[in-house]
């Protein structure tokens, strides 16, 4: 039997290697995941007993539309409750947002190394995506918005940009939204929004109330730390909503993960803790790289892109194989860099420790340094 033509050889999902697998395959006890950009310090305590609240509704079918969540986030993030719309991960939201508005004969616009999700999702509606390379690792929207055509329903904005978690300005995406034509939707992936501290970041939001081309993706799954349960969000014009809703799933987001997240939302202590310690593992981390001379890109969410200076596999599998896990840039668009995720303090400490003598074994330092 053959797949219809949009699906054949589509590139499956690559995600970083599971603990399990390498704990299996290296005989290894002691392992550390940085390869996903998951919150190494979990999720707010607040999350297990509220699970347990659903304990007699396992039975029932969830309610599609999330209502008490949809309230709580509405208010959380001061927007109407009918511009969100809840999906199984962002990732799922991505998916509907391609199946809505693309078909054959269409375009989508992406950067050229950015969260692969766009172009597959965009090639299995049988439509084109037009990738318009990074400028020193960051969206060029000026060529994006050049990259336009009326064949152009939509453009992805990854902001920050995963691998190289660079960001674009508030400026910088109001002044791209004001050239594009009315035909575009713009879908402003901020997966990893909660980590930025940076101040030039855009309130995308507020540029939502006079912009209704825009949707915003977000996510439980980062530094709320619910990346199992599977659930992320978009706010978008209610048009667009009611849209996205004819081909979501109807029962797409279960019950725990709904619970886990109304949990998750009243914790910000937990919230700002991450925020601020992620601040200081970079801080620990790009320190090292600096003092080792290795680039790297800004880094504005909860990882980093470092040019190793080698086939990124090697420093990949010589990280593996002591028990650290990162994600090689060989199929990441960037042949010579690691990304890794920042962890606890403990785990950065041990990154930097099992680099630092992958650096030795390259005779790159001393080796009583
Ligand atoms: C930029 C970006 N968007 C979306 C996602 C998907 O997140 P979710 O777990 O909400 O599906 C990720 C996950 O790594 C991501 O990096």
């Amino acid at each position: 039997m053959k797949p219809k033509a949009s699906v054949r050889g589509l590139p499956v999902y690559q995600p970083g290697k599971p603990l399990e697998e390498v704990k299996r395959e290296f005989g290894l006890e002691d392992v550390i995941k940085l390869a996903s950009n998951e919150n190494p310090f979990g999720c707010s305590k607040q999350v297990w007993p509220a699970l347990a609240e659903e304990k007699d509704n396992f039975y029932l079918y969830p309610e599609g539309s999330a209502p008490e969540l949809r309230e709580k986030l509405a208010e959380h993030l001061e927007a109407d409750p009918r511009r969100l719309i809840f999906g199984n991960g962002s990732d799922e939201i991505v998916q509907m947002i391609a199946r809505t508005y693309l078909e054959p004969g269409t375009e989508s616009v992406m950067a050229e190394i950015t969260f692969p999700r766009y172009e597959t999702l965009t090639r299995m509606e049988g439509a084109i995506p037009v990738k318009v390379p990074l400028r020193d690792g960051i969206h060029d929207l000026e060529a994006m918005a050049r990259a336009v055509t009326e064949k152009t329903k939509i453009v992805w904005i990854c902001n920050p940009n995963n691998p190289t978690g660079t960001i674009v300005s508030h400026d910088a995406l109001s002044d791209f939204l004001d050239q594009l034509p009315d035909h575009v939707l713009v879908v402003v992936d901020e997966a990893y929004y909660e980590y930025v501290t940076d101040p030039s970041y855009p309130d995308t939001l507020s540029l939502l109330d006079y912009n209704p081309r825009i949707i915003v993706l977000r996510t439980f799954s980062k530094i709320y730390g619910l990346a199992a349960f599977r659930i992320g969000y978009g706010v978008g014009h209610p048009d667009v909503i009611t849209e996205l809703n004819r081909v979501r799933e109807p029962f797409n987001v279960n019950r725990l993960a709904q619970r886990a997240a109304l949990a998750a939302l009243d914790d910000q202590a937990f919230v700002t803790y991450c925020r601020n310690q992620n601040r200081l593992g970079i801080k620990k981390i790009t320190d090292k790289l600096d003092e080792w001379g290795l680039h790297y890109f800004p880094a504005h969410g909860n990882f980093i892109l470092f040019d190793t200076g080698y086939p990124a596999d090697e420093a990949f599998e010589y990280l593996l194989k002591r028990g650290v896990i990162v994600r090689s840039g060989q199929a990441l668009g960037y042949p010579t860099y690691i990304r890794v995720t920042v962890g606890t303090e403990e785990q950065n400490s041990r990154f930097l420790e099992v680099y630092e003598s992958f650096l030795k074994a390259k005779g790159k330092m001393p080796t009583n340094a």
